[in-house]
């Protein structure tokens, strides 16, 4: 499995030393939210800036924000490799999926846990990915919610049934433990915040999570 480490509970007045303790997981996944579609505030299109400076990894843009087809573009700009955005957020998912795919940019839909994966259906032919939260978003260091595991089984059984290609990621609460449970329903990359920078030796637990 891929692990995308989201630095929100590393420690912000030393990020580069922070990015650089993670540097052996291929992915990094910003989590952007506006203080709107989620109580809490963290930052925006200028962190990727900031971070290209000592990262090469690729850019894993989940926007938990208000009317995110005002503010892709400002990722693509910055470097953004995947812009996955909430299907709550907006109103017109078709027209901001084409827009970012015409950025050269891959596109992800996420959902929040209240939010039924069906409601995905329409779109999944068009997906490059798909974020399912396992936890409520907004902040790191929650516990994982088991009702996922039914999100992503339905999501693999769609893409074997209709040869999609779309990656499953998932995002909440996840540690080693429960990595190896979204794994066995068909996740393709997880979302790894607290377990991993609560970890001294981070390089290694990225390694054990990727091979579970
Ligand atoms: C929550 C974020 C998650 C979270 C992951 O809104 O989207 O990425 O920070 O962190 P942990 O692994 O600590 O739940
Ligand atoms: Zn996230």
């Amino acid at each position: 499995m891929i692990c995308s480490p989201s630095f929100l509970s590393s420690d912000f007045s030393k990020l580069e030393s922070e990015i650089k303790s993670i540097s052996n997981a291929k992915w990094l996944h910003f989590d952007v939210m506006d203080g709107k579609f989620v109580d809490n505030k963290t930052y925006n299109h200028k962190m990727l800036k900031k971070i290209k400076k000592y990262s090469n990894q690729i850019f894993d843009c989940h926007l938990m924000i208000e009317n995110p087809e005002k503010f892709y573009e400002d990722y693509a700009k910055n470097g953004a490799n995947i812009i996955t955005f909430h299907i709550e957020a907006t109103k017109n998912v078709h027209q901001l999926i084409e827009k970012i795919k015409k950025l050269d940019v891959k596109v992800g839909i996420s959902i929040k846990p209240d939010t039924k994966v069906e409601t995905l259906k329409p779109y999944l032919k068009d997906l490059d990915l798909i974020l399912i939260m396992s936890v409520e978003p907004g902040k790191g260091g929650q516990s994982f919610m088991p009702s996922s595991l039914d999100k992503i089984a339905y999501l693999n059984s769609e893409r074997k049934l209709n040869k999609y290609d779309y990656l499953i990621e998932v995002d909440g609460g996840i540690n080693l433990e429960n990595a190896k449970r979204v794994k066995d329903v068909g996740c393709d990359i997880i979302v790894v915040g607290s377990f991993i920078f609560n970890n001294k030796n981070r390089k290694a637990i990225i390694e054990e999570l990727e091979n579970v």
